[in-house]
């Protein structure tokens, strides 16, 4: 029998990382400049949308320019070398990837993915997808969900395909 796992006590550690993160992060961030950071262990993936030119009129989301899809993360897949030898020196431990970048100008939005969704959607395609709902004027929630509900039943996603679209607002 594997000893019981005291749930209050789980609790309490994932309480005070969420505290110290919060804690330390304010501490950082009275220099002003807002950052976003991606920490990840696993096999979802961050996709960030970011224009390549901050001289265009109005918000990017409006123009017809398509945006960067920039992969954040690297997925924990046992599949890929890198990988396959970080489980062999440590096992699979709880130390995740951390990816920083500032916000400015040109970051648009987010999608963070479960793998199903990046089976049947390419970086740059779930940046189009969600680019064109945008122009559109469509709500965030409402985007998110027309995300998933493509990727379940127009392209058959059989795996978890939990998304989030964070839109990052200006002004
Ligand atoms: C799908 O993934 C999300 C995010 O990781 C998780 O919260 C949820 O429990 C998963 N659902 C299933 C059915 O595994």
């Amino acid at each position: 029998m594997l000893p019981q796992l005291d749930v209050k006590v789980a609790k309490k550690a994932i309480l005070e990382g969420f505290r110290k993160t919060d804690e330390l992060l304010l501490q950082e961030s009275v220099s002003g400049n807002l950052c976003v950071f991606v920490a990840n262990i696993g096999d979802a993936k961050a996709v960030l949308a970011r224009s390549s030119n901050t001289n265009e009129l109005g918000s990017h989301t409006e123009t017809c320019i398509p945006l960067k899809a920039i992969v954040l993360t690297r997925e924990h897949k046992a599949i890929y070398p890198q990988e396959r030898s970080r489980i062999q020196k440590f096992g699979v431990t709880a130390t995740p990837d951390i990816h920083a970048f500032e916000l400015t100008e040109r970051e648009n939005f987010m999608i963070l993915g479960c793998d199903g969704l990046w089976e049947v959607f390419g970086p740059s395609d779930a940046v189009g997808f969600v680019q064109k709902l945008l122009k559109e004027g469509l709500p965030v929630s409402v985007i998110s969900r027309r995300l998933v509900k493509e990727a379940v039943k127009e392209r058959r996603c059989k795996d978890n395909c939990t998304a989030i679209v964070i839109v990052f607002k200006r002004g």
